[in-house]
């Protein structure tokens, strides 16, 4: 199948976020489509989708115009959409999620349940995957989310299948796995639209590539004729830099200390000290328990045994309440599944879990709580329009700084940041690393955790790698490279 946008234009209100795109894919064809946030990726890809409605422009499937008005019609055409924001109900078994809006009914009418099974279990044989149909889509990690999704997209028999950031929040074997589906899909003929922030990513498993910059097509062609830098550059329009922004700073006062720090599983025995001004690095691989370790530090998770000083004092920290109470502020790993509410609007999802910082015996302070917001949005240069909009009216790059500029707002003295840049542009990324930097000239202690090895390098003084739940090593100076930081994250040790 192929399929052609032709001249594509799409408007939210002045906002001309699409000025005439053409663009094309083909089945076994993987296809990345790049570009900053706020680009118009979703938008293009809503449009195929038949979510939103084009202004100008048409789409042709195999030489044949088609019109698209819902979503189910871009289906029936073979379309199939992986929504950047999963769409998966928790408390349904994986077959039944299977079926949504398409469920196989008995000829008496009733819901077909052991149907529905047998053609999961099929789909998970034909697709090589491991998964018990009837278990409830809550027990699944966000890898196998994925794949029931992608599987989803399959049951439909689709010949194109959009997946819009599937990697944003997965760790390095959950992707591996998602790029197996990938490969197995191209294998049957499928073709795939692959957005992604992860330049190595797009190097690693597409075909082709497209980029939009300012409403138009910028750049298409082969990923192999280009570098990963030229493709940043793409994007943005100009050169991106790459080299380390550590500056020679002294630090200052102990903020935070953890001795013995120990969990029932995920870590034990750890020993970490940050400074005021130091931006400290954690990072590792799957399962290290770098996440659970901050979450303990923030009251999120249990440990068994250990202690905790904060600014010289012992801290028993029971709530994160409490922790915030103390000026600990902690930005979650997955935005859309810890973050974000999408009921909510903008300022509202800015307020939540910060307000004990804004709050004196329990009244908030809504004026400076917006100010300090004011002044963190412009900093990051969020795109958005008004703060009483919903939160879903942002690119998804955006609504992760919306995340990160409510942490900021909340002035801590101690700030966690567990993937501060996932689905945030090239560019974009370089604006959090400034803040970042900006936080630690302030004397604020930064910790970043992080499995990116090239952002630990970029903006780290020093970092620690963890290892099945142990520090394997401390690694600072010339030490700090991607060689090192892979033979401790895998188990090796400092020579
Ligand atoms: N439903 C909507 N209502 C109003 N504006 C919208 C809507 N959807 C998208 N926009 C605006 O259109 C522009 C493009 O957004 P889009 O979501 O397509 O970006 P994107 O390229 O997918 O970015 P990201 O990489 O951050 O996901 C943004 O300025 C966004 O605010
Ligand atoms: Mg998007």
């Amino acid at each position: 199948m192929k399929v052609e946008m032709k001249n594509i234009r799409k408007s939210f209100g002045s906002n001309d976020v699409l000025k005439g795109v053409t663009m094309s894919i083909q089945g076994g064809d993987i296809c990345a489509l790049l570009g900053e946030n706020g680009a118009g990726k979703s938008t293009l890809m809503n449009i195929l989708g038949g979510v939103h409605q084009m202004d100008a422009g048409s789409i042709v499937i195999d030489d044949k115009e088609v019109h698209f008005d819902t979503p189910a019609q871009s289906q029936e055409a073979g379309i199939a959409f992986i929504h950047q924001e999963l769409n998966l109900i928790n408390d349904l078994p994986i077959y039944e999620n299977m079926f949504l809006g398409r469920e196989l009914k008995t000829k008496s009418g009733s819901l077909d349940l052991k149907e529905m099974y047998k053609q999961t279990e099929e789909m998970f044989a034909k697709m090589d995957v491991d998964l018990d149909p009837g278990k409830m889509v809550r027990d699944l990690d966000a890898s196998y989310k994925q794949i029931v999704e992608i599987c989803r997209a399959m049951m439909t028999n689709a010949s194109i299948i959009i997946m819009d950031e599937p990697t944003t929040s997965l760790t390095d074997s959950e992707i591996e796995r998602v790029f197996a589906m990938m490969e197995a899909m191209k294998e049957h003929d499928v073709g795939i639209i692959f957005i992604s922030h992860k330049l190595n990513e797009v190097m690693q498993i597409c075909d082709k590539y497209l980029v939009l910059r300012d409403g138009n097509l910028v750049a298409e062609g082969y990923v192999a004729d280009v570098t990963t830098k030229e493709l940043a550059s793409f994007m943005v329009g100009y050169d991106v830099r790459t080299e380390s922004l550590r500056r020679e700073k002294t630090v200052g006062a102990e903020v935070l200390r953890v001795t013995g720090l120990t969990h029932e599983h995920a870590f034990r025995d750890v020993n970490v000290s940050v400074r005021a001004g130091e931006i400290l690095g954690i990072t590792g691989l799957l399962g290290d328990g770098r996440s659970e370790l901050f979450q303990a530090i923030f009251g999120a998770e249990k440990f068994t045994s250990g202690q905790i000083h904060l600014n010289g004092k012992e801290v028993r920290i029971k709530s994160t309440y409490q922790a915030i109470k103390e000026g600990i502020a902690y930005l979650p790993r997955n935005r859309k599944e810890n973050a974000i509410i999408k009921d909510m609007n903008i300022m509202e999802n800015a307020s939540i879990a910060t307000w004990p910082m804004f709050s004196k015996r329990g009244i908030i302070n809504s004026k400076k709580h917006r100010e300090t917001f004011e002044e963190q949005r412009a900093a990051l240069r969020l795109k958005m329009g008004e703060l009483t909009d919903s939160i879903t009216s942002l690119s998804g790059g955006n609504q992760q700084k919306v995340v990160l500029a409510k942490w900021l707002a909340a002035n801590p003295k101690l700030l966690i940041l567990d993937n501060p840049t996932q689905g945030v542009d090239v560019g974009a990324k370089e604006d959090i690393y400034d803040i970042i930097l900006k936080l630690a000239e302030e004397d604020i202690a930064v910790v970043v955790l992080s499995s990116e090895a090239q952002e630990i390098i970029r903006i780290c003084d020093r970092a620690l790698v963890m290892f099945h739940g142990v520090i394997q090593g401390e690694v600072a100076g010339d030490l700090m490279n991607e060689h090192t930081i892979m033979n401790l994250a895998t188990g090796g040790v400092l020579a």
